[in-house]
């Protein structure tokens, strides 16, 4: 494409291919002007934006008397009050009774010869037979379910079925340790958890079942456990509380009544990392989530009728949630549901899917596309001859790896929208809008509908106004999906996002924005790392650590990795001064994973016999993450450290290696 290669100014968005119109083109106008006097309209008055795109997108049962109330500054937002709508309703019914036979979900199983594809009507029929189950082991309106499952379709099943009885859904990454599992059932006092047998991933498979099992020994509120049987592996069995899901679910009726829910009422909790050790259960309510989920779908990725849409999250993580299950469900197209991994059976899958099922839209993490460049562009076949959108999520897109992504993958006929976003902010806060919005390699771009970035100073807490300015980013206004508490915690929730600067969202990132007015996504400035698209704190890891018997002291930090963005370092001090040995180190390793899971194991441990410390005992990470980088020139004031000699111990220590 010339405007990428002639030059460094920004593509056009008209400099695609697009068969069908994006929704913001406009015979007399362009559709970024459109773009920017929709969005000005949006912090204008967004009680009427927001109010004419919630009933556009959605359907009510009863329509909604005030758009938003509450403020930023006191942290009691609620939005659409008075309205009633079923979350089940909106992502299934109207579709499945306008468009029965309609593709809802593309099942690509993890071995590609299997799968299967169901209709919105068989989504219903499912949805609703699993209603009744849940009703059945006493789920009532209110209560929080634990879902703990690969991706197959009965995944996507039961978020719905949860929601469709008024149930609150709270999905734990199936890579998550038994520890990590039970915390966040007892925390949300879940009574029922819905998981699978084994699941399979790349060819292998995983005993998640036990992993449940282990867990609920310390879950004494669970009575009901629902194992999909998703291999023919035996497990164990606890008669009474554990049931089949295939023996139970045939005998129920084709349809139950969704719930009327209230707009506020909470849609699901899910669990991310804060910068101290506990993790935060963030609570999305319907209306609002819905909402922002729909309008993103939209006008972010443009989607239209016919679209197949193939988002390469996990549910566990916010991604799977917003782009697997809810934007596509609730815009009525085809969802892949891809349980396995980009590299199996080879590196070509993701491409070989696309090319099967006419995928419009794939969205992935930079992580992935780091792989698969490296593995080589011989494994990039097939024609995609229907792909228009390529979005990036979770992590900044190099400019090197959105070419690629933009040239090979794309073959320059498919608009990349690199879409910044947060398990809190509920769906897209800062995206381009394919089709309608220019773009540049490496910059999120420009603000969705109803979000008004600022940046901040980070020490005064003024804006910085202007054009090539630097600093920390923040929202000055609420929009819809914006996550309303931290279950059971709202105080931390206030001085998480709301209190650091009075009156704005905080997002927890660094960012720019440059000349014309594009924001560029810099890194978190808390102790928050991204490994491959994860968050994951390094206080979490280092409570870990020393929940080990032989550990004294540990610091985390992170370094940058080629495939994984970044990943985390450990320095420890062991307890009576013992010397490592390789059985300590695996042990140590074997500690993360047992603790928070195995996506969360550091990448190297070095132990040292001190840490680098202020003479009040407060660890300076910064000297490490220097001497990681082999920047030891550039370790600033080191004369506060107790004891200054202790660098010079810990630069030998990384030179000779973990
Ligand atoms: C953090 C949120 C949002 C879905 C996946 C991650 C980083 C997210 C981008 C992007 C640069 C990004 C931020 C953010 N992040 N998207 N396009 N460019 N950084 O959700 O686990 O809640 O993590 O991911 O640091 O704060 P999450």
């Amino acid at each position: 494409m010339s405007a990428l290669t002639n030059g460094s100014g920004p593509v056009p968005a008209d400099a695609f291919a697009h068969p069908s119109k994006p929704h913001l083109e406009d015979d007399g106008t362009s559709a970024f002007e459109n773009y920017k006097r929709l969005h000005a309209q949006s912090i204008k008055n967004p009680q009427e934006f927001w109010g004419s795109l919630a009933r556009d997108l959605l359907t009510w049962s009863r329509d909604f008397d005030i758009v938003r109330r509450g403020s930023l500054e006191r942290g009691d937002l609620s939005w659409f009050l008075g309205g009633e709508l079923n979350a089940c309703y909106n992502c299934v019914d109207r579709h499945a009774f306008a468009n029965p036979d309609k593709v809802a979900l593309i099942y690509e199983a993890d071995e590609p010869e299997h799968g299967r594809v169901l209709t919105y009507d068989d989504l219903l029929r499912e949805v609703c037979q699993l209603s009744y189950v849940l009703k059945d082991m006493g789920v009532k309106k209110g209560d929080t379910v634990a879902i703990y499952m690969p991706m197959v379709p009965e995944a996507i099943i039961a978020l719905l079925a949860c929601v469709r009885i008024g149930a609150v859904h709270s999905v734990i990454f199936a890579g998550f340790s038994s520890d990590s599992l039970r915390d966040r059932i007892n925390d949300a006092k879940c009574k029922v958890v819905l998981t699978a047998n084994e699941s399979k991933r790349g060819g292998k498979t995983h005993a998640i079942k036990h992993i449940v099992d282990k867990a609920l020994v310390e879950c004494p509120a669970v009575t009901s456990v629902l194992v999909f049987k998703r291999t023919e592996s035996e497990v164990q069995w606890i008669p009474g509380r554990d049931h089949w899901w295939q023996d139970v679910v045939k005998k129920w009726p084709a349809y139950i009544a969704p719930e009327r829910m209230n707009a506020e009422d909470p849609l699901f909790l899910l669990y991310t990392s804060g910068s101290t050790g506990k993790p935060k259960g963030v609570l999305h309510s319907t209306g609002g989530y819905l909402v922002g989920a729909a309008a993103t779908g939209k006008y972010v990725f443009d989607i239209h009728d016919t679209d197949s849409f193939f988002c390469g999250g996990d549910i566990g993580w916010i991604t799977g949630h917003t782009y697997v299950v809810y934007a596509p469900l609730l815009l009525g197209v085809s969802t892949i549901v891809f349980e396995g991994s980009p590299m199996y059976p080879n590196p070509s899958r993701y491409w070989d899917i696309i090319d099967k099922h006419n995928v419009t839209h794939f969205y992935v993490a930079p992580t992935a596309l780091r792989l698969l460049k490296k593995s080589g562009d011989q494994h990039v076949t097939g024609d995609r001859a229907h792909l228009r959108v390529l979005g990036s999520v979770g992590e900044p897109i190099a400019p090197e790896v959105w070419k690629w992504y933009f040239e090979v993958v794309g073959k320059g006929q498919a608009q990349i929208v690199d879409t910044y976003w947060q398990t809190e902010t509920g769906s897209h806060v800062i995206a381009p809008l394919a089709g309608a919005t220019p773009t540049k390699p490496g910059a999120a771009s420009f603000p969705f509908f109803g979000i008004e970035p600022a940046i901040l100073d980070a020490a005064t807490g003024e804006e910085i106004d202007g054009a090539n300015v630097e600093g920390v980013l923040a929202f000055k206004q609420a929009w819809p999906s914006m996550a309303r508490t931290v279950w059971g915690a709202h105080d931390r929730y206030m001085d998480t996002y709301l209190r650091p600067f009075k009156g704005y969202y905080y997002t927890g990132d660094g960012a720019s924005r440059d000349k014309d007015g594009f924001y560029w996504i810099g890194g978190r400035m808390d102790d928050i790392i991204n490994v491959s698209g994860h968050r994951i704190s390094t206080a979490e890891i280092e409570a870990a650590l020393i929940e080990d018997f032989t550990v004294a002291e540990a610091a985390v930090v992170a370094v940058q990795d080629e495939i994984t963005g970044q990943a985390s370092v450990a320095f420890l001090t062991l307890k009576d001064h013992r010397a490592v040995t390789p059985e300590i180190r695996d042990e140590l390793i074997l500690q993360v994973r047992r603790t928070i899971g195995p996506f969360a194991a550091p990448k190297r441990i070095y132990v040292v016999d001190d840490l680098p410390k202020t003479r009040s005992g407060k660890i300076m990470r910064r000297v490490l993450r220097k001497i990681l980088a082999g920047e030891e020139d550039q370790l600033g004031d080191t004369s506060t450290l107790s004891d200054p000699t202790v660098v010079e111990r810990i630069i030998a220590a990384v030179k000779a290696g973990p």
